[in-house]
């Protein structure tokens, strides 16, 4: 008898004459010429999978609330409670994304039981690094000692977690690598007008961290992820501009921008659909899931992405009226809070989502 290993689903339905298994724990056998085989029903077309072994997080000492930004901006802490759900928010006086990542790491890494020189892939979600070359996951690397990791980093914005977990699945289940620390890691304080009252009351910083290994039995059972190019500019932040000895050109410093109004309608729909279609994807009915820990970005945009799932609210996971919104760093942060809080039991269900810049959106279903 020997376990079905790489036996894709398709073939499967093909020649089990159309019949659809429930849930991904229901195996199936068929004997041809003697030799039993465990067929599983799973979501992706491959049974391997990543499971996360371990969390951690890090945030800046500095604590900003509602009230001090008041003395900043024309704001109030009734406002921003009102429209965001956020509170206060961590914001960095001398923390990198690439200690902020380090620590998150190490706390990742006792948690899972690791040694840092065992990790064989490390990715730094991050779109705030602090060098362009070279890139945080190898500056984290050096910081860890994880010498035998392959390192890069990974932008997508408040999606890039989620994104960058994928890719630690898909090269696991590709067979390259058994195990990953997967980071998201943002200081957007460092990219935000602190004089520009729509947004510079939205953002935090810190960093969260997973670590994960392969497994054949539970993990995530299925992701999607999407990108919409053409939407780039309801949320962008320029980069340096072309400066060199053939033009003349005036550096200006560059800062947030963003439609608010645009990405309040972008992610009420596109985050419940994706949703939707990594659930399908998974065989799993959202009646079925404990917990959804989404991206952080605002308690209202939880709410209408709740409503059109028909889940109670309460199902979703929420600590953005402390730290605000993190990007990246959002969902890695938020699973190492609730971890700790001892509110994720084995063989809970949970969706993960962010959406952010890009546009960038995504979904996956996992056993925890
Ligand atoms: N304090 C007080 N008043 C403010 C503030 C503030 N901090 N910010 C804006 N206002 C004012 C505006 O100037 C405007 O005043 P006016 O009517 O006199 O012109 C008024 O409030 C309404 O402004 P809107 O932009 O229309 O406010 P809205 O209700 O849309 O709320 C918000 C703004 C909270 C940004 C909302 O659009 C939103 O939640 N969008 C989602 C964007 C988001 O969460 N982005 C996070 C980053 S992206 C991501 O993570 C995916």
């Amino acid at each position: 008898m020997r376990d079905s290993g790489n036996f894709k689903l398709q073939q499967f339905y093909l020649k089990s004459s159309g019949t659809v298994a429930k849930t991904q724990q229901v195996y199936f056998w068929q004997s041809v010429g003697g030799t039993v085989t465990i067929l599983r029903d799973v979501g992706k077309d491959w049974d391997m999978s990543i499971r996360i072994i371990g969390t951690g997080s890090a945030l800046p000492a500095h604590q900003v609330t509602n009230e001090d930004l008041a003395k900043l901006v024309d704001t109030s802490d009734e406002w921003i409670r009102e429209r965001t759900g956020i509170g206060c928010r961590r914001i960095s006086t001398g923390e990198t994304v690439v200690s902020l990542a380090a620590d998150a790491c190490r706390n990742a890494l006792e948690d899972g039981g690791m040694e840092a020189s065992g990790v064989e892939l490390l990715l730094v979600a991050t779109c705030t690094p602090e060098r362009g070359i070279p890139c945080a996951a190898c500056q984290v690397q050096d910081r860890l000692g994880a010498q035998n990791a392959v390192a890069f980093d990974l932008n997508a914005a408040c999606a890039g977690f989620l994104f960058a977990l994928h890719t630690a699945c898909a090269y696991v289940e590709a067979g390259i690598y058994r195990n990953a620390l997967v980071v998201g890691a943002e200081v957007l304080s460092k990219i935000v007008d602190w004089s520009d009252r729509s947004t510079c009351v939205l953002f935090g910083d810190g960093a969260g961290a997973v670590l994960v290994e392969h497994c054949r039995e539970g993990g995530i059972l299925g992701y999607v992820q999407h990108s919409d190019g053409a939407r780039g500019d309801v949320l962008k932040c320029d980069s340096r501009a072309i400066q060199n000895p053939y033009i003349s050109s005036r550096m200006e410093v560059p800062f947030v921008q963003m439609d608010g109004r645009e990405v309040f309608a972008f992610a009420v729909r596109k985050v419940p659909a994706s949703i939707e279609e990594a659930l399908e994807k998974s065989r799993i009915q959202a009646a079925e899931v404990d917990l959804f820990v989404l991206h952080q970005a605002n308690r209202r945009i939880l709410e209408g992405i709740a409503r059109r799932l028909g889940v109670d609210l309460e199902r979703f996971a929420m600590n953005l009226d402390q730290v605000g919104n993190m990007s990246s760093a959002a969902i890695p942060v938020l699973l190492d809070e609730l971890n700790r809080e001892g509110r994720l039991k084995r063989g809970m269900t949970l969706v993960l989502a962010g959406f952010g810049a890009g546009l960038t959106y995504g979904a996956c279903v996992m056993q925890w």
